[in-house]
């Protein structure tokens, strides 16, 4: 038989973390100096959500705050499921995370205090009760990444893979390995030579962000595909909270703008929401009008635009003097006026969009999955933080506080060697190169579209139930595909996003109430014997 089988390289390291945003980068520098850690990025380095993260990073720094008020605002904004253990955890662990960012030179704003004492310039954004987001101007996320990069790039013991996309996780139960099940590594296609390489490592890290791409409109990149999500469901792992997809209310509307964001610190520092007319609405929805929690605002500008039939709606903060505008909001300034707004005159156009993936693969406070061996930090995971609605900026200050606890976990494990000659190269004997790349793209372009006309803001029974219909049949398409044709970049992506979308319409269909940032017409109210009861999800055949 002609062995067509187009191995690539074996590689034994200890850490094998997969994704190279705050997540990743922040736990391969708490192991470096015991460990030799490799981290994978589909892309370029810095190319995930941490870089575009405008807004900033929670963290109780101010003396009128506590973290008593941290953890309430969170589970506040989490409708009754986070899990508060987590929110402790997390919250408890913020000012030494600002701080360790600090060490190692991310350039926050600092600001003269009341005191005159130049001091974090902390802002504020929906559900917070007090002012206590870091923030560097309105770039946050490429200040932490670069900063991260920097240091990453320095360190000896870290090789970075870009361009390294991860196709499956190796299990020891896949290879028929007697004992506990664990995670061997993973199978990585090399994207520029185009060959399935063997990763074996005894601690593997998920930190492949989110799926939020699985929508139509979405403020993420390109990359937020949910491959984290999907290869731990393949490997056996639960996935809890899935139908917990937060949009952001306030995404420009524009047709070439793909989405750029426009931070929640506007409204923060006093944005308004406007109907096309002029006319303030937020009001009618919460009492906390613009700074009422994400699901609430996103919500009420849904339904003022189907009830108007508008296209979008408006925010302003132009009544603001305008050096304000351009020193808190330098990089929103100059990309609106590319796009011919100009925000300290005008109100800016504004739609919602996909923004965040609440649910996730389950973890401890450790950050360890169902499967030994592996880990899961940052958007992937769902560690019980936020519940059915995520506050904002608590996202970042999750990946660094959870970085630090799997980094500390590891340190305690004395793991068994990876059996290398057990594990088999990537068999590519029965494939060929495909003739017909349109499926993928065609099926990549459905999938996103009646996910956000079916599984969006607002859900019914009968939607969800369409986008079920549909999402197997394109699960059997792609099956399909990925059985006779070799792998690529997009393949990998839509098989991963087709994985992701059904554990999404099957969690949405569970939930018998609309809770956070779940909410169906079937069922508008809250039910209160639900509270506490997160959705999780099993993989078939696993023994979680
Ligand atoms: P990411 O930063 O998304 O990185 C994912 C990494 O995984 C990438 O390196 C990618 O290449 C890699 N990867 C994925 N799949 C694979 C694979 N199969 N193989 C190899 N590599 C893979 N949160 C806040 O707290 N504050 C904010 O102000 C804020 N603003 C935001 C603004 C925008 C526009 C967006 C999109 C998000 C914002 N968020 C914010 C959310 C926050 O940025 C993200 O949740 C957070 O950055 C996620 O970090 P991460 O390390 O988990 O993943
Ligand atoms: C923003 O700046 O509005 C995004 C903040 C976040 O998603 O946490």
């Amino acid at each position: 038989m002609q062995d067509s089988t187009r191995a690539g390289a074996r590689r034994s390291v200890d850490v094998l973390v997969i994704g190279s945003g705050a997540a990743g980068l922040s736990l391969a520098l708490h192991l470096a100096s015991e460990q030799r850690v490799a981290v994978l990025s589909k892309g370029p380095v810095c190319e995930g959500s941490t870089f575009y993260a405008q807004g900033g990073v929670s963290a109780v720094l101010d003396r009128h705050d506590s973290l008593e008020a941290h953890v309430r605002d969170t589970l506040d904004a989490g409708g009754g499921l986070c899990d508060e253990a987590a929110v402790r955890h997390t919250v408890e662990h913020g000012p030494e995370s600002i701080q360790w960012l600090q060490e190692l030179g991310v350039p926050f704003t600092r600001e003269p205090g009341d005191d005159g004492r130049v001091q974090l310039h902390l802002t504020r954004e929906g559900g917070h009760s007090h002012r206590r987001v870091v923030h560097a101007a309105d770039a946050t996320g490429k200040a932490i990444e670069n900063t991260l990069v920097e240091q990453v790039r320095r360190h000896p013991n870290i090789e970075l893979f870009e361009h390294h996309i991860a196709v499956d996780l190796l299990t020891s139960h896949k290879f028929g390995l007697t004992g506990p099940r664990r995670c061997l590594g993973a199978y990585v296609l090399n994207l520029k030579s185009h060959q399935v390489e063997i990763f074996a490592a005894p601690c593997v890290v998920l930190a492949s962000g989110g799926a939020s791409k699985v929508y139509l409109y979405s403020s993420n990149p390109d990359g937020s595909t949910g491959d984290g999500i999907a290869m731990a469901w393949r490997a056996g792992c639960r996935v809890a909270n899935m139908e917990f997809m937060q949009f952001h209310p306030t995404c420009l509307f524009h047709p070439s703008a793909k989405s750029f964001l426009i931070s929640e610190a506007v409204r923060g520092e006093g944005g308004r929401l406007l109907l096309p007319d002029g006319t303030p609405f937020m009001e009618r929805f919460d009492p906390r009008e613009e700074l009422a929690p994400r699901d609430i605002v996103a919500r009420a500008i849904d339904h003022e635009m189907k009830r108007l039939g508008a296209d979008c709606v408006y925010l302003d903060i132009s009544h603001k003097p305008a050096d304000f505008i351009t020193s808190h909001f330098p990089n929103i300034h100059e990309r609106c006026l590319e796009y011919g707004f100009d925000m300290t005159r005008d109100p800016l156009p504004v739609v919602p969009a996909a923004h965040y993936t609440c649910g996730g693969v389950m973890t401890d406070l450790a950050a360890r999955t169902d499967l030994d061996g592996l880990y899961a930090i940052g958007e992937v995971a769902c560690t019980g933080l936020h519940g059915a609605n995520r506050m904002a900026s608590n996202s970042l200050l999750e990946c660094l506080v959870f970085a630090r606890s799997a980094a500390q976990d590891m340190g305690l494990r004395r793991p068994q060697p990876v059996p290398m000659d057990l594990i088999p190269a990537w068999d590519e004997s029965r494939v060929t190169d495909s003739d017909e790349e349109v499926v993928v793209a065609h099926n990549w372009e459905e999938l996103r579209r009646f996910m956000w006309d079916y599984v969006g803001i607002v859900r019914s029974s009968k939607r969800l139930q369409r986008a079920q219909r549909r999402i197997e049949l394109l699960q059997g398409e792609i099956h399909e595909y990925y059985s006779n044709f070799r792998v690529t970049n997009d393949l990998i992506e839509l098989r991963n996003l087709a994985q992701v979308a059904e554990i999404i319409i099957r969690s949405a269909q569970s939930r018998k109430e609309s809770r956070g940032l779940h909410y169906t017409l079937d069922y508008p109210q809250t039910d209160p014997a639900l509270a506490g009861r997160p959705t999780v999800l099993t993989p078939p055949g696993s023994p979680a």
